[in-house]
């Protein structure tokens, strides 16, 4: 399994995933800066991803002798969606205000993150049945996190079961992370998959194609998930067709305070809309509205996956 991000020489190495599938290639982050930079630029992206970065601009900050408070809300404000980069930040401010480096708590919050993973893979697998097809959004895989992933750890550790299992991508217009991220996750372990557009969603389902769609989320309240674009059509396509539509995201991703209208949903640059391969397919001058998250309510989904059991939604 390819890696998503390493640190090495007190130095966070992460993988551009802008370039992926095509070239493989690992930037280094020399500063907090740096990796406030890979977080905006989506060199890096999926919410646990994002939180584990922070960590580790933390750990650079430190070692820089920078206060951690001040780079810690600087941090916050690289992406304004995904829970995991508040809750990551705050954690590293606690531990280290009882003792604790930055360093240690970024290297010990990477390796939690891939063991929470395996365990929300291993009760995600319970509502797996053999010949399954799994539809997924966007890309909740390794790549979105330490390693192994939340949605994709499910479909991995189904995998890793024997279960007879193919699935099937959304692209995820506009930035693609089903096409160029989660289809290449799979064919990395010779996971049957098929990409589609994401307008074709619906239709698969209509056809009788689906047999359960399995997102992952970047934020969870009590009355719904906050996660990519086009999350609420499939999971009200899935509710049309009687689809069982599960949530897979760690503990960590959870907002107990808040409800999930609150949430702030990035708006992201027109030209991600208005470009293809650095091409505009509209005009310039064309007026664009890019929202990066949607809503799906509570009422859409069939239950929640996280490392302590599916939790039902309130
Ligand atoms: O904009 P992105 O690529 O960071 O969005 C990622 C998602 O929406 C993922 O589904 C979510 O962060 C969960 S990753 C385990």
């Amino acid at each position: 399994m390819i890696r998503t991000l390493y640190w090495e020489n007190n130095r966070l190495f992460l993988l551009d995933q802008t370039k992926l599938p095509h070239t493989i290639e690992y930037v280094e982050c020399r500063t907090y800066v740096d990796v406030i930079d890979g977080i905006k630029t989506m060199k890096v992206r999926g919410a646990p991803a994002i939180g584990v970065s922070a960590a580790y601009g933390m750990a650079l900050g430190e070692l820089a002798g920078e206060d951690l408070n001040v780079i810690g809300d600087e941090i916050k404000s690289a992406r304004p969606t995904a829970v995991n980069l508040f809750w990551a930040v705050d954690k590293v401010l606690d531990l280290v205000s009882r003792g604790k480096s930055a360093v240690d708590v970024a290297i010990e919050m990477e390796k939690d993150d891939v063991a929470i993973n395996k365990k929300i893979g291993e009760y995600g697998n319970s509502v797996i049945d053999d010949n399954d097809t799994i539809l997924t959004h966007c890309n909740a895989g390794a790549l979105a996190c330490a390693g192994y992933g939340t949605a994709l750890g499910v479909i991995r550790a189904a995998h890793e079961a024997n279960k007879n299992i193919d699935v099937i991508c959304d692209e995820t217009r506009p930035v693609l992370q089903g096409a160029r991220l989660s289809v290449f996750e799979m064919q990395q372990e010779n996971i049957p998959v098929r990409l589609i557009v994401d307008g074709a969603a619906g239709h698969m389902m209509q056809k009788g194609e689906v047999d359960k769609v399995i997102i992952g989320a970047d934020r969870v309240a009590k009355d719904g998930v906050a996660n990519k674009i086009g999350s609420l059509m499939v999971a009200l396509a899935a509710k049309r067709y009687d689809i069982p539509f599960y949530v897979a995201a760690p503990m960590s991703t959870f907002d107990f305070e808040n409800n999930i209208f609150d949430t702030i949903i990035e708006q992201r640059l027109p030209e991600e809309v208005l470009c293809i391969n650095g091409k505009y397919i509209s005009k310039k001058q064309t007026n664009v509205e890019n929202p990066a998250f949607d809503i799906v309510e509570s009422d859409l989904i069939t239950g929640i996956i996280t490392e302590e059991g599916i939790k039902k939604p309130l």
